[in-house]
């Protein structure tokens, strides 16, 4: 039986604690979610005509990569003007409207800020071109080593491939963690410094609710710039790295969160790639950030073992700084959640060059990997503290693998040369309605092209052929967000219970999680009550494999 739903969609506190702490957060990809004035680029009136959409699924905030303007170098993390908005996108005022609409229907609207680095168009950087005097402080720009100081200053490379410097005509190197056209600050100039705490305040008074810290593992690097050696494939995320995570960025979020603590209930969310739950913890130290994204999760392979321990290392990290733990399936930097699970799984975590490397070794089946993501999503919703959603992860997409390369963006595509498809596959613009491209998405013909093209089978998919169905992934998820907030606070801690090899099992708060990720079906315990089920007709004490389900014992029911 499933319980009855109802939305609850307020912005006062529902449960006396911090909205950041139990919020669900919906990603907007904006480029791709919803093109209102038919360019084929996902805008701010797209957006803005969606929120009822939003507001319906239930969820508690928004957060919206970078709207600023950008040369789009890196989908908008090339960021020109902070105090501003894209064209392509929208005007400021359209900004401030979207903001306070969103704030009506009771929902929260986090922003993404980019400190690593400006675009190159930033007007520091153009300062820098010129020379004018102390411009190229800002940035980090160094000697190169050989007698014709010809080769890159230190031996990093780049996150999207090859090397992290480049070179002026003039002869200077300056460091880029990312693409040639996403310079990196020098975080010890204090100018810097200054410059983005007033951003944040820009936006703060513009009612914004909190931000999304891209790279915030980056912005400090060893000042000696030391080469960083040799390193494994794939050990970007596990071993140290002197431009990496280094102890003095926690200086920068602590002015932060002193800016943040002048407003009321603003909120960071950290996105840190670091070796470790303990590293990323220093990250949510009390006068530091509020949240950070946990990336084990979505690195962890459909296995209940590997699934389980990093619950468990996640938990107990975040608990020692009183700091709650935020679960993300996907973004918009990894393989979509049905792609991941869609394949063989392996033991151990991926990286997502690793796992994009897989797709020409093996077929995907897309509708293992669906059944797999519904029943991940119900175990997501039901750990305790926050959860990320991201667009289209509702409506059961997968990764696009198949985008012709002239149509790809990614600069990852670009500076491997071809060697890493890149990121496009899951920036595909959503279907919302009609039975081909481009679905609703914008107004333009059928036969012209969004910014990256929509596949021809996604009529399944779109939003208005799952509404009001009561087996689709778009219903799981309205019921699932409708019911967490009913059935949990945020401090009931997960206590195991025993289950078969496999499965996952935990109570929180008296409701029951199982998950079964292994190859034969189990029993569920008797007496209890079916809240929810992750695919139609778990009713019958059994749990088939690669689903899940919410428990509840009869008493439990309101
Ligand atoms: C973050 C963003 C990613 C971007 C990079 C550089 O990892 O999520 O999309 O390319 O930072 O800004
Ligand atoms: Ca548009």
């Amino acid at each position: 039986m499933t319980r009855s739903v109802h939305a609850v969609t307020t912005l006062e506190d529902r449960r006396g604690e911090a909205w950041w702490t139990t919020a669900v957060v919906y990603q907007v990809y904006i480029r791709s979610f919803a093109d209102g004035n038919g360019d084929g680029i996902g805008d701010l009136t797209g957006l803005r005509s969606k929120l009822p959409y939003l507001a319906d699924l239930g969820v508690d905030a928004v957060w919206i990569n970078p709207w600023y303007p950008s040369p789009m170098a890196d989908a908008g993390y090339d960021v020109a003007d902070f105090r501003d908005i894209e064209p392509s996108y929208g005007t400021l005022a359209e900004g401030e409207a979207f903001i306070a609409e969103a704030h009506e229907l009771g929902i929260r609207v986090i922003l993404d800020i980019v400190p690593n680095h400006t675009s190159s168009e930033h007007r520091w950087f153009e300062a820098a071109l010129r020379d004018e005097p102390g411009a190229r402080d800002r940035y980090i720009f160094r000697p190169g080593r050989g007698p014709a100081g010809d080769e890159p200053p230190n031996d990093w490379q780049s996150a999207f491939g090859g090397p992290a410097w480049s070179r002026l005509d003039t002869g200077e190197w300056y460091l880029h963690l990312f693409a040639p056209a996403q310079p990196d600050l020098n975080w010890e100039h204090p100018e810097v410094r200054a410059e983005f705490e007033d951003i944040l305040r820009f936006w703060f008074d513009k009612g914004v609710d909190g931000f999304r810290i891209d790279v915030a593992h980056g912005l400090a690097k060893d000042p000696a710039l030391p080469d960083a050696g040799e390193r494994l494939p794939g050990s970007q995320h596990t071993d140290p790295h002197p431009a990496w995570d280094q102890d003095a960025v926690h200086e920068v979020y602590r002015g932060w969160r002193a800016v943040a603590n002048a407003y009321a209930d603003r909120v960071f969310v950290a996105e840190a790639w670091v070796p470790g739950n303990d590293r990323l913890a220093r990250y949510l130290r009390p006068d530091e950030l509020h949240t950070a994204f946990q990336f084990d999760f979505l690195r962890a392979p459909w296995r209940s073992a590997s699934i389980r321990a990093v619950i468990d290392d996640a938990l107990e990290q975040a608990a020692t700084v009183g700091a709650p733990a935020t679960w993300v399936l996907s973004n918009h930097d990894v393989p979509r959640t049905v792609t991941r699970y869609s394949r063989s799984q392996p033991d151990h975590l991926v990286e997502t060059d690793w796992e994009r490397a897989r797709w020409a070794l093996e077929e995907p089946n897309h509708e293992l990997g669906r059944r797999r993501a519904r029943a991940a999503a119900l175990l997501q919703l039901a750990l305790p503290g926050t959860a990320y959603i991201y667009q289209g992860e509702e409506l059961g997409l997968e990764e696009v693998e198949d985008l012709p390369d002239e149509v790809r963006q990614d600069p990852t595509w670009f500076q491997t040369a071809g060697a890493d498809r890149g990121r496009d596959g899951c920036r595909v613009p959503i279907p919302w309605s009609n039975s081909e491209a481009p679905y609703g998405f914008s107004p333009i013909a059928a036969a012209e092209n969004t910014w990256l093209p929509q596949p021809g089978h996604w009529a399944p998919h779109t939003a208005q052929a799952q509404a009001g169905e009561a087996a689709s992934f778009l219903t799981l998820y309205q019921q699932a967000l409708a019911l967490r907030p009913q059935l949990w606070t945020t401090d009931e801690p997960v206590e195991w219970l025993d289950a078969p090899h496999g499965v996952l099992a935990f109570v929180r708060g008296g409701v029951q999680c199982w998950v079964n990720t292994g190859t034969t079906d189990i029993e569920l315990p008797a007496g209890m009550q079916v809240v929810l089920g992750s695919v139609p007709g778990i009713t019958d004490g059994v749990l088939p494999t690669d689903t899940s389900v919410w428990l509840a014992e009869p008493e439990h029911d309101r």
